[in-house]
């Protein structure tokens, strides 16, 4: 079975260390976010460990994901076979693969995870310093940090709900998780799932 090279060991890498940041800056987060987690802070030290790290796993995970958004940006580019996949995705989520657009490196839902994620951790990264004690809040008015803690607050739901439809997606779509471990995928998954993206890579005009 012939393999095609899809991600690089370098994007590898980046993606698995901005998960695990993703889980630790998430974990801590919500730990904060109501009283009912809170015994989350346990996984990171107790309460003040939890408070002072979380900002630090947020300033990392946003630098590990501009690594991501540098390697990713130009296969996520929105083109107008995109808007017409959009347009037919009920069909495929009833199971029918067959009537879709042919998709070329990424689909239109791939594009939609990465520039949901971009959006949300640029929000992030913004609120969180607005209100990071004692370093940068004082700098700023009571309201636009009050402001900033909804802002952040929301964006940080709307990145889980994307991660968890990302980690779906990944599962569901048999052979990608194996793409993003080893970094290939065989020439039959790229046809099927990805068929301009195979004609590009493989010349094949089929
Ligand atoms: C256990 C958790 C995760 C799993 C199993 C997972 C799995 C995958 C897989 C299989 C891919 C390649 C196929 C695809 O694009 O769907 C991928 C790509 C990607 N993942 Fe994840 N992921 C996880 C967590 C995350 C998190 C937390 C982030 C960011 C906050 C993230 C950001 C990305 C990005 C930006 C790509 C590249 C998409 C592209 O090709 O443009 N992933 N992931």
């Amino acid at each position: 079975m012939r393999m095609l090279q899809r991600y690089k060991d370098g994007d590898r890498v980046n993606h698995w260390i901005v998960a695990l940041l993703f889980l630790c800056a998430g974990l801590s987060g919500l730990a904060f976010f109501h009283p009912a987690f809170f015994f989350l802070s346990a996984l990171f030290g107790g309460g003040p460990w939890t408070r002072i790290l979380h900002p630090f796993f947020g300033v990392l995970m946003f630098l590990g994901f501009v690594g991501l958004f540098l390697r990713f940006r130009s296969r996520n580019v929105w083109k107008a076979r995109d808007s017409e996949w959009v347009r037919k995705a009920p069909q495929l989520l009833r199971g029918h693969e067959e009537g879709m657009p042919a998709v070329g490196k990424n689909n239109a839902g791939q594009k939609g995870v990465f520039w949901g994620m971009t959006v949300c951790l640029l929000l992030l990264l913004v609120t969180g310093v607005m209100f990071w004690q004692p370093w940068f809040a004082d700098s700023f008015p009571i309201l636009a940090r009050r402001i900033a803690v909804v802002v952040h607050a929301l964006s940080a739901t709307i990145l889980i709900l994307i991660a968890i439809v990302h980690i779906y997606a990944a599962i569901w779509v048999k052979g990608s998780v194996p793409a993003m471990m080893r970094g290939t995928v065989s020439e039959a998954w790229a046809r099927k799932h990805h068929l301009l993206w195979y004609r590009e890579v493989t010349g094949d005009k089929q």
